[in-house]
């Protein structure tokens, strides 16, 4: 009860877990957590980002000892993926700002972000093989689609752990940055999305997320289409061009 924490700061919320004495290991009451601050973001037309992270550890993956006695029915619990989905569906745009262990079922939370900032000390993998089982809060899905299959299959089916640098390298990792810098960097990210219209913010967030899910480029291209010309209808497309033209910058309204 009560380990994780929202603060909204500058229309950015940022969210962390308090569980330091096991690395903030992920159980279900925690997860619950999560998700109820995250449903709450989702209604909150205010907050113009997320953070997620920012502690000493991001966190160490599902509680393997909330998991040893499970059979498959007790298991299902434990598969995170509907609420880690609710991050992924978050409107507005997330970071994941990670430091220490991202292992197993805690890169996950960070594979539901859009974006990964990470300190040059931070270790990042999905272990789970060695425990005898597999990635189960989307890893598998989320993994291949941000690095590719080989990569994907090659740090699930070892179970490697690798650093930032590796990480940054196969484009797991957005930015790497020492350590003292990982909070006010996630924070300048995310003021940048802030300044912007909220219309285009969003419209732009889900376009991204949508064009993947369609089988080809031009189905894709006809979507996008759609929502590009309706941001034609907002004052923020207005604002922003005559902004442009008379050389100052815009005002956003979100309307
Ligand atoms: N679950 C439960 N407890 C954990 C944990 C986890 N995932 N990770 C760490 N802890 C606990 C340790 O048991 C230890 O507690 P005690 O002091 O009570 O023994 C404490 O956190 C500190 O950990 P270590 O002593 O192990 O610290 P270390 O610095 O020697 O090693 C580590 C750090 C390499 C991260 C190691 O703790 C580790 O390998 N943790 C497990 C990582 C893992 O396998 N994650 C995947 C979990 S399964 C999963 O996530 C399923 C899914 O897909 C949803």
């Amino acid at each position: 009860m009560g380990r994780v924490k929202c603060e909204i700061r500058d229309r950015v919320a940022i969210v962390s877990v308090g569980r330091p004495e096991a690395l903030n290991a992920l159980n279900r009451e925690i997860v619950d957590e999560i998700e109820a601050v995250i449903d709450e973001l989702a209604a909150d037309e205010s907050v113009m980002a997320v953070v997620i992270g920012g502690t000493e550890n991001f966190a160490a993956g599902a509680d393997i000892k909330g998991l040893i006695e499970c059979d498959s029915e007790k298991a299902r619990a434990f598969a995170f993926h509907d609420s880690y989905n609710k991050i992924m569906n978050l409107p507005v745009p997330t970071v994941a700002a990670i430091d220490g262990y991202a292992l197993g079922g805690g890169l996950e939370l960070a594979l539901a972000c859009d974006m990964r900032i990470a300190t040059e000390s931070a270790k990042m993998g999905l272990p789970e093989i060695n425990l005898g089982i597999m990635p189960g809060a989307s890893g598998t899905i989320r993994l291949p689609r941000l690095v590719g299959y080989a990569k994907a299959c090659e740090l699930i089916l070892s179970g490697a752990v690798i650093n930032a640098q590796e990480a940054e390298k196969i484009g797991l990792v957005n930015q790497i940055v020492p350590k003292e810098e990982l909070m006010p960097t996630a924070m300048k990210w995310c003021q940048k999305f802030a300044a912007k219209g909220r219309i285009s913010l969003v419209t732009a967030k889900k376009t991204i997320a949508k064009g993947l899910t369609f089988p080809t480029v031009e189905e894709a291209g006809r979507y996008e289409a759609d929502e590009w010309a309706k941001l034609f209808d907002t004052e923020d497309q207005k604002e922003g061009m005559r902004a442009f033209v008379e050389k100052r910058k815009p005002v956003f309204t979100g309307k």
